[in-house]
């Protein structure tokens, strides 16, 4: 291979400047018109880089952390991301996410579900509401209580946290000394740890013996949290208001016993992580793609969710389709592979117990602009007016 990346369809573009200009304007429609052009295409953006979306292509990028890092790839752009097991690959990768794994397992998580609804219960929306910031200062309280037994002080964590909000460049733009204040806060958490947060267990595991020859340092527990809570803000905030928004026209998926299936079916139709990068550190072939060392490729569960081929009627809301599993490598809301995402099953477990509250008494949409639109995650363009009634006693 000689490090030029042969010829593949390109969605179209202008001459000198490529795709920068319609990445960003509207990145959507450009992965779109690009998946119409093949499997796998080419953008030009200020470098060039390879998108593909078929269940061969995603499985040989996040398979392989050998050939594919995540250092030097776009999450890198954004200082909330570019720190901590983000920033951490092969080998070193393995043994600090086994360290981190098991604190964020179904079963380690089973016992902050009391504390968890309790705080649903308490921002339990009553009357009219905005399910953006509904869902924003719920998720943030969740994850506060879950990480650090809610001991970081709020102002601080919707500080550190405001710039998520809002489109790009805000979350790229450095901020080192809200980050210095925030890691000193989590240090301040973990040096005196709430029992039963996940910074507990983290803790625990530092005073302890190396588990698979690998002990965290306390400097990179803080980066670990620090980067949990950006990772863990966004997605699951957007994602939730997504889901109040449609559980109100969905009233049959109003039901605690239902809302795994009506989340994965949110979760596939508004993938938070609609993009996600890599570099390929050698010459290579994924999915029988000639690839250059050095190459930026990505994957779009964003475009993988909604291939007709794989998804009968994608733009529609039917969580029946999970009524017999997820399928590997053609559902990726949390990517798939040694670097699936840590927080998976808390995410699960906060979006859950926050729409409980919501499956009883009346749930109306009142307005609003569910338009999807993509920056660092997808998120509705908003606002989402909604109201609540709580159930007669
Ligand atoms: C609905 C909510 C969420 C979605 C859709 C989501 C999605 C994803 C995706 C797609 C990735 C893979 C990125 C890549 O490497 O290309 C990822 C990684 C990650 N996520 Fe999440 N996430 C969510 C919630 C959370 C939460 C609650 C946390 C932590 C508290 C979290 C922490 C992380 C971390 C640390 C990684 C990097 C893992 C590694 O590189 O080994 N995420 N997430």
């Amino acid at each position: 291979m000689t490090g030029e990346l042969g010829r593949l369809p390109e969605p179209p573009g202008l001459p000198v400047i490529g795709h920068l200009w319609r990445w960003t304007a509207s990145p959507l429609r450009l992965l779109e018109d690009g998946a119409r052009a093949g499997p796998v295409f080419q953008v030009r953006l200020w470098r060039p880089a390879l998108v593909g979306y078929r269940p061969e292509w995603n499985r040989a990028i996040l398979s392989d952390l050998d050939t594919f890092r995540s250092r030097g790839s776009l999450s890198g752009l954004s200082p909330y991301l570019a720190a901590g097991i983000v920033h951490t690959d092969a080998p070193e990768h393995r043994p600090r996410r086994r360290g981190l794994s098991g604190h964020y397992s179904a079963r380690a998580l089973a016992a902050l579900e009391g504390q968890l609804a309790a705080v649903a219960e308490a921002r339990r929306p009553r009357g009219d509401f905005e399910a953006l910031a509904w869902s924003a200062a719920l998720v943030q309280d969740m994850l506060n209580v879950a990480l650090f037994g809610g001991a970081l002080p709020p102002g601080l964590l919707s500080r550190f946290l405001r710039p998520l909000h809002h489109g790009l460049p805000a979350p790229m733009l450095p901020r080192p000394w809200m980050f210095r204040r925030v890691e000193a806060a989590i240090a301040a958490a973990l040096a005196d740890p709430a029992p039963g947060s996940i910074a507990a267990g983290l803790t625990a595991a530092a005073d302890g013996a190396p588990r698979d020859g690998y002990r965290p340092a306390a400097p990179e527990t803080v980066k670990d949290l620090r980067v949990a809570l950006a990772a863990g803000y966004d997605t699951t905030s957007h994602t939730l208001a997504w889901a109040a928004w449609h559980l109100a026209s969905h009233p049959q998926w109003r039901d605690p016993q239902a809302l795994p299936l009506f989340l994965d079916e949110i979760l596939r139709r508004y993938p938070a992580g609609w993009l996600g990068s890599r570099i390929a550190t050698r010459d290579c072939m994924p999915a029988g793609i000639p690839v250059p060392a050095g190459t930026l490729v990505l994957y779009s569960p964003y475009l993988t969710h909604h291939d007709p081929s794989l998804w009968h009627d994608p733009h529609l809301i039917r969580p029946q389709r999970f009524a017999s599993g997820r399928p590997s490598w053609s559902y990726l809301p949390f990517a798939a592979g040694p670097r699936t995402c840590l927080g998976a099953h808390l995410a699960q477990l906060i979006l859950r117990t926050a729409l409980i509250p919501l499956c009883h008494g009346d749930l109306t949409q009142s307005g609003g602009d569910p338009a999807v639109t993509a920056g660092i995650t997808l998120r509705p363009r908003g606002p989402l007016h909604m109201r609540a009634r709580c159930p007669r006693r």
